[in-house]
C-alpha cells in the first residue's frame, strides 16, 4: 500500500528518499514520485510503474535540495497515471504525499474549486495540498494551518506536507495509517515504517492517531489535534537488514519459503519461557480467566485463525469465533460470549484488523496482538503481544509469516490448555517436542520443488482449480486456493471436502484440477471418500499428503508427500507443498510473483 518517506536537513535528500522508497517497495505500488525544494522553488519528478522508472528520470535530471518528500502510490481514487502519482503540488507552493483515504474529498474539492483552486489529478489526496495553500494564505503559521486542515478532513491518513513558505520543515499527521519519524544526527526523516529508515537511523518516534508534528533537521515537535504539545518517546528499533536482498533466489517469495525452518524455530523460541515451557506471555491465572476467544484477521492471517480454532477448541476446550476483520466491527457483533480478542496480522498495520481489534477493546474484551512487525500499531495497542519471529516478509503473498503464525497459535493453544488443566504435562511436552521437530520436517518438505515442478506445469494450463480439505486442512485448502489465485491469476476455490456434495461438485468436469490435502487424522477416510467422488466425475486429483496417507488414494493423477507428522501439525507441514505449487505455477505463467497485480503488502485502507 502507499509508502511515504521524507527528509529534512540531508544534502542528498532525493537520493536517500529514493533509497527509502525502495525499502517500501514490498508494500505494493503502481507509481512513485519525489519532490524537493531547490532555490526556493518546488522541484518534482514522478513516474508510472516501477521505481526504476523514477530512478531513470532522476538520473536524467537530478533533484537538488535538502528537504523533500517521496511516495509510492497504490491507486485507490483515480487510475494509474503520472498526474495521479504523488507528490501533489498546489499553487507551486505546497507539496503533499498521503496514504489512506480522505472520505469527504468531494465536498472539499467542490468548495475549493468554487473559490478558484485548480486541481490536476483525480485523487482524493490532492485536496490536502489545496487546503494547506488556503490556510497559509489566511496567514496561519504551520501548526495552526495543520489544525485547520485536520479539522476539515475525515478518513484515514498519514500525510506529509512541505511548502516553500517554510522550507526548513516537513509537517506530518496521522490517523489510522502508520507513520514513523526518524531522528538522525543532523537531519530528521519520516517513513511509513521503520524499515524505510533503517539505512538512516534506528531512533524512531511513532505518532499516535490524531497527532501532528513539525519535523525539522534538529528534531521533531509533536502535538495532539487540539495543539497541545505531547512527548512521544523515541525508541531504538531493532537493527533491521533494511533493504533485504533475494539471497541468490529468483524471488523474495522463493527465499521466504526457504526461510520457514528458521521462522518456525525463532517463533517457537519466542513462545518458550526460561524453564523451557511453552508460554502464552501471560500468567496461568490470566490464561485461566479466558473463557471465549474471538480472532480477527484478514486474508492469509484469517485462514491461520481458522486452523487455530481446531487446536484451541480441541486442546483447551475454549470456544473460538473467527471473524473476517473488515466485516467484524460494522456488523455490531454481540461480543458478550467472548472475553478475549486476538488480532492476527503479519504487518500489524492492516487497517481492517486494527479497527476490529479496537472495536473489541471498546466492547471490553482483553486484546492480544499476534504480529510479525514488533513495533507495529497493533503491537503497540494490544494488551498483550504474541510475536512471530519470521523476519521481514517482502513477497506480497504471505508464506513464512503464515507458518510462523500457526506455530505461535499452536503454542498458545497448548499453554492455554495446560493452564486450564485440559491437558497434562506429558501431553503438553509431547506436542512441544513435535513442534521442535517441525523446522527439520519443513526443511525436508523444501526438497519438493523438483517433484512439484511438472505438476505446476500442468496446473499452469488450467483456467480454474479446486482445493479440498477436511478438518483443520479445510482452512488450508482456502489458503492454498488464495495463494494460487493471487500469484498465477488462475481462478481457484477452496471447499470443505464434505461440503462438495451439497453443491460445488456440480463444478467438476473432465480434467478439472482438484488439489487435495490429506493427513492421517481422524477424518482421513471420510476425506478420501469425498475425493473419490470428485475423481469419479472427472476431477484430476493432485494429492498433497503425508507419506502414510498415500495408500488411501489410488486414483490421484499426481501425489506429493511430506514426512509423517502428529496430525495436529499436519496443516503447518502441508502448507509447504501448497505454497511451492502456487509459486511454481506462477513462475510457469510468468506473472509478477513478488508483487502480483492489484495487490499491496500492507493494506492500510478500508
Ligand atoms: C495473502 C496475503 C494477504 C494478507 C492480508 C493480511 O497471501 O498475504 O491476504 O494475509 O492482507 O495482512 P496482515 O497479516 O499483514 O494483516
Amino acid at each position: 500500500m502507499c509508502g511515504i518517506v521524507g527528509a529534512v536537513g540531508h544534502e542528498q535528500c532525493s537520493e536517500v528518499i529514493l533509497d527509502a522508497l525502495k525499502r517500501l517497495e514490498y508494500r505494493g505500488y503502481d507509481s512513485s514520485g519525489i519532490v524537493t525544494i531547490n532555490d526556493g522553488a518546488i522541484a518534482l519528478k514522478r513516474a508510472v510503474g516501477k521505481l526504476a522508472n523514477l530512478d531513470k528520470a532522476l538520473r536524467a535530471s537530478p533533484l537538488i535540495g535538502d528537504v523533500g518528500i517521496g511516495h509510492t502510490r497504490w491507486a485507490t481514487h483515480g487510475g494509474v497515471s503520472t498526474e495521479n502519482a504523488h507528490p501533489h503540488v498546489a499553487a507551486d507552493r505546497v507539496a503533499i504525499v498521503h496514504n489512506g483515504i480522505i472520505e469527504n474529498h468531494r465536498t472539499i474539492r467542490r468548495r475549493l474549486e468554487a473559490v478558484g483552486h485548480k486541481f490536476f489529478s483525480d485523487t482524493d489526496s490532492e485536496v490536502l495540498a489545496h487546503l494547506f495553500v488556503e490556510a497559509l494564505d489566511a496567514g496561519l503559521d504551520p501548526a495552526a494551518a495543520t489544525r485547520r486542515v485536520l479539522a476539515e478532513i475525515d478518513g484515514a491518513y498519514a500525510f506529509a506536507m512541505m511548502s516553500i513558505d517554510h522550507p526548513d520543515m516537513l509537517i506530518v499527521a496521522r490517523n489510522a495509517s502508520p507513520l514513523a519519524l526518524g531522528i538522525g544526527d543532523a537531519a530528521c526523516y519520516i517513513g511509513s515504517d521503520a524499515i524505510a529508515l533503517s539505512h538512516l537511523t534506528r531512533k524512531v518516534v511513532y505518532l499516535e492517531d490524531h497527532d501532528y508534528a513539525l519535523v525539522r533537521a534538529d528534531g521533531v515537535s509533536v502535538y495532539q489535534a487540539d495543539g497541545t504539545p505531547v512527548n512521544r518517546e523515541a525508541v531504538m528499533v531493532a537493527a533491521s537488514p533494511g533493504l533485504v536482498d533475494k539471497g541468490g533466489y529468483r524471488h523474495y517469495m522463493e527465499k521466504e519459503i526457504h526461510e520457514q525452518p528458521d521462522a518456525i524455530a525463532h517463533s517457537l523460541a519466542a513462545m518458550t519461557d526460561e524453564s523451557g515451557r511453552l508460554t502464552a506471555k501471560m500468567s496461568d491465572d490470566e490464561l485461566r480467566s479466558i473463557n471465549g476467544i474471538v480472532m480477527v484477521a484478514a486474508g492469509t492471517s484469517h485462514y491461520a485463525t481458522q486452523i487455530a480454532r481446531y487446536w484451541i477448541e480441541a486442546l483447551a476446550g475454549v470456544p473460538v469465533a473467527c471473524e473476517v476483520a473488515s466485516e467484524y466491527h460494522y456488523r455490531q457483533p454481540v461480543t458478550a460470549p467472548y472475553d478475549t480478542a486476538i488480532a492476527i496480522s503479519q504487518s500489524g498495520e492492516s487497517l481492517d484488523t486494527m479497527m476490529a481489534m479496537r472495536h473489541a477493546a471498546k466492547s471490553g474484551l482483553k486484546t492480544i496482538g499476534l504480529v510479525n512487525v514488533a513495533d507495529s500499531t497493533i503491537a503497540r495497542e494490544a494488551d498483550t503481544v504474541l510475536p512471530t519471529r519470521a523476519g521481514p516478509e517482502i513477497g506480497v503473498a504471505s508464506t513464512k509469516a503464515f507458518t510462523a503464525q500457526l506455530t505461535v497459535l499452536l503454542c498458545f493453544a497448548v499453554a492455554l490448555a495446560r493452564a486450564k488443566g485440559q491437558i497434562d504435562i506429558a501431553r503438553a511436552e509431547t506436542i512441544h517436542a513435535e513442534i521442535q521437530g517441525l523446522p527439520r520436517l519443513v526443511g525436508k518438505a523444501l526438497g519438493l520443488f523438483d517433484a512439484i515442478r511438472p505438476v505446476a506445469h500442468q496446473l499452469s494450463q488450467a483456467k480454474s482449480a479446486l482445493y479440498l480439505g477436511r478438518g483443520a486442512l479445510y482452512p488450508l485448502a482456502l489458503e492454498g486456493a488464495l495463494k494460487l489465485k493471487e500469484l498465477s491469476y488462475i481462478h481457484a476455490e477452496g471447499f470443505a471436502s464434505g461440503e462438495m456434495k451439497h453443491g460445488p461438485i456440480a463444478l467438476i468436469e473432465d480434467g478439472l484440477p482438484v488439489v487435495a490435502l490429506l493427513a492421517a487424522d481422524t477424518v482421513m477416510t471420510k476425506a478420501s471418500s469425498n475425493l473419490r467422488e470428485a475423481s469419479a466425475r472427472g476431477g484430476k486429483i493432485i494429492l498433497l499428503c503425508e507419506a502414510r496417507a498415500t495408500d488411501e488414494v489410488d486414483y490421484a493423477s499426481a501425489v506429493v508427500t511430506v514426512p509423517d507428522v502428529d496430525p495436529l501439525l499436519a496443516p503447518i507441514l502441508l502448507a509447504i507443498p501448497a505454497q511451492i505449487l502456487a509459486y511454481l505455477t506462477a513462475v510457469e505463467k510468468g506473472t509478477d510473483v513478488d508483487q502480483p497485480r492489484n495487490l499491496a503488502k500492507s493494506v492500510t485502507v478500508e
